[in-house]
């Protein structure tokens, strides 16, 4: 199935290995790659819809944001399917950007964090991120975190968004913008929230 079609996911999947699959509707390919390898693995082929923007609406948390926006992409698709949000929050910024990260990324960008940073003492900080899967009946909503630091400049070329500032404390000394996909997808928040609802969808899980 091409990228960005919106018919039945499940439509191109003929026997043996993946033997579901679900449409995540996303515009960011980064988080599309790290799905569709943590779905393989659970046997799930992840589908790319990117032809309808993601609705993002400003609410206080990512599960809230997460889940409007699959009630809006179900309204237009009807087919199950998957939105990602996430949210970095910086412990001596009060939890900035939070709900405001994809604003301030395209804005001040990592440079304008990094100056916000500059002095600051304590650098702590997590990824969080809602993984919202909505079928026009039910919608389930799954949660993970990655506790860091931000470091004090750009590191890496790997990863997407602010992994080039970001050093999870699984790895320490190395931004997520030097890993490699496969070691982000061990122990990344989109990974934790993914895992759970790849485990509930194939049925492989205590939520079932
Ligand atoms: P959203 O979920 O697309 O709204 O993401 C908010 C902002 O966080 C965007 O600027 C993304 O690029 C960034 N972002 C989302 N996920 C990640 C990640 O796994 N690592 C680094 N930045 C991310």
């Amino acid at each position: 199935m091409p990228k960005g079609s919106c018919s039945n996911p499940n439509a191109d999947i003929k026997g043996g290995i993946p033997k579901r699959g679900i449409l995540l509707v996303t515009g960011n390919n980064g988080k599309f790659r790290e799905a569709r390898e943590i779905g393989l693995k659970y046997g799930v082929k992840v589908v790319q819809e990117s032809t309808i923007e993601k609705f993002e609406i400003q609410a206080s948390d990512v599960s809230k944001v997460a889940e409007l926006a699959a009630l809006a992409a179900y309204n237009r698709l009807k087919a199950p399917l998957i939105v990602d949000d996430t949210a970095l929050h910086i412990d001596a910024l009060k939890g900035f950007p939070g709900v405001y990260s994809s604003y301030v990324y395209t804005t001040i960008g990592l440079s304008g964090i990094l100056r916000l940073m500059e002095g600051v003492e304590n650098r702590g900080a997590t990824f969080e991120c809602a993984v919202s899967y909505y079928d026009g009946n039910l919608m389930k909503t799954f949660v993970g975190r990655l506790g860091g630091v931000i470091v004090t400049e750009v590191r890496g070329t790997g990863g997407f968004g602010y992994d080039p500032i970001f050093s999870p404390l699984a790895r320490p000394g190395k931004t997520l913008g030097e890993v490699s996909l496969e070691e982000k997808n061990t122990y990344s928040h989109r990974a934790v929230a993914l895992t759970s609802f790849f485990k509930w969808f194939t049925g492989d899980s205590e939520y079932t």
